[in-house]
């Protein structure tokens, strides 16, 4: 079982600039909470309850703010910086230490899963032993994307990034599985032409030993990536339309937990304390009655 993840929540959010000049785009707004509690809900459902977060150098502050550690939640958080966006298999090499001889988990700050079933998969790709897995997504706009080209069996036939002539329409989300090998892997990239260490070049080496293996989000299920200010609120209007819909919250973390059975309601009310008296509270409030 796959026990540690990372999550990757430093970059430049170029895209989002001015409101990421100030504020890292994981502690923006998704409609009633931070981005980062999605992508951190996700580890969390899957039962990965050690957790790194890996933060832009001088940010670090900020996420303490809001998560400053993982006791209320019942799980373990580690914090680490990266100086600069060197590319995503970089967080292996910076959480080397924190991998130590496991298997990790992988998700990008800025990915939100949402549907049925996610759970239930979610576990079943903790399982992984040996090789990588990628969770693979169905778009209109597959030159915007990693994509991923599959036989009938879900093998992976070849990947691309950002492909110019059609290969597949199917996305590499920011969603990963790793063995151990993965450290020594990443340690071996080099920077691409744009500068950075590509994870198609990572995945490419698990490839090439026949050890890279796929799932699949069909289209019960909802990959929105939120790296442009134009998908920021059209993920915002989705949460706000299925939780004002239904009652429930996404990625209420406390709620996850108490679940889970991770912390007792008399640490929900410690989490009512902290965020005072606001929309989420009102909710905990619900949960502890
Ligand atoms: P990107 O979307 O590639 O980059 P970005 O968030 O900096 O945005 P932009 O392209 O507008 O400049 O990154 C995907 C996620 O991974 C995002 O959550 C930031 C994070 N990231 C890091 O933490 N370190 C890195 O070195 C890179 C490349 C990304």
């Amino acid at each position: 079982m796959i026990k540690k993840g990372i999550i990757l929540a430093g970059g430049k959010g170029t895209r989002m600039s001015p409101l990421t000049k100030a504020v890292n785009k994981q502690l923006l707004p998704i409609y009633d909470k931070p981005l980062i509690f999605y992508p951190l809900s996700i580890l969390m459902l899957a039962n990965v309850k050690d957790i790194l977060i890996i933060v832009n150098k001088g940010q670090l502050n900020q996420y303490k703010k809001i998560i400053p550690d993982g006791k209320r939640l019942g799980i373990k958080i580690t914090y680490l910086e990266q100086s600069k966006p060197r590319g995503l298999p970089d967080a292996f090499v910076i959480g080397e230490k924190f991998i130590g001889k496991n298997n990790v988990a992988m998700i990008l700050g800025d990915n939100f899963f949402y549907g049925q079933n996610l759970t239930s998969k979610l576990l079943e790709n903790t399982k992984l032993k040996k090789g990588a897995r990628v969770v693979l997504y169905k778009v209109q706009k597959p030159e915007l994307f990693g994509v991923a080209k599959i036989d009938k069996k879900n093998k992976i036939i070849s990947i691309k990034e950002k492909p110019k002539k059609f290969l597949s329409d199917l996305a590499i989300t920011g969603l990963y599985f790793f063995d151990n090998n993965v450290v020594k892997f990443a340690k071996k990239l080099k920077p691409s032409r744009r500068g950075e260490v590509e994870i198609v070049d990572l995945l490419n080496m698990y490839k090439s030993k026949k050890q890279l293996s796929a799932d699949l989000i069909g289209r019960g299920g909802a990959w929105l990536d939120t790296g442009s200010i134009e998908d920021f609120y059209k993920t915002s209007a989705f949460v706000s339309a299925i939780e004002n819909r239904q009652g429930f919250k996404i990625a209420c973390l406390e709620e996850i937990s108490l679940n889970k059975k991770w912390i007792t309601k008399k640490q929900v009310i410690e989490s009512i304390k902290f965020y005072g008296n606001c929309d989420y509270s009102t909710y905990l409030k619900k949960l502890v009655l």
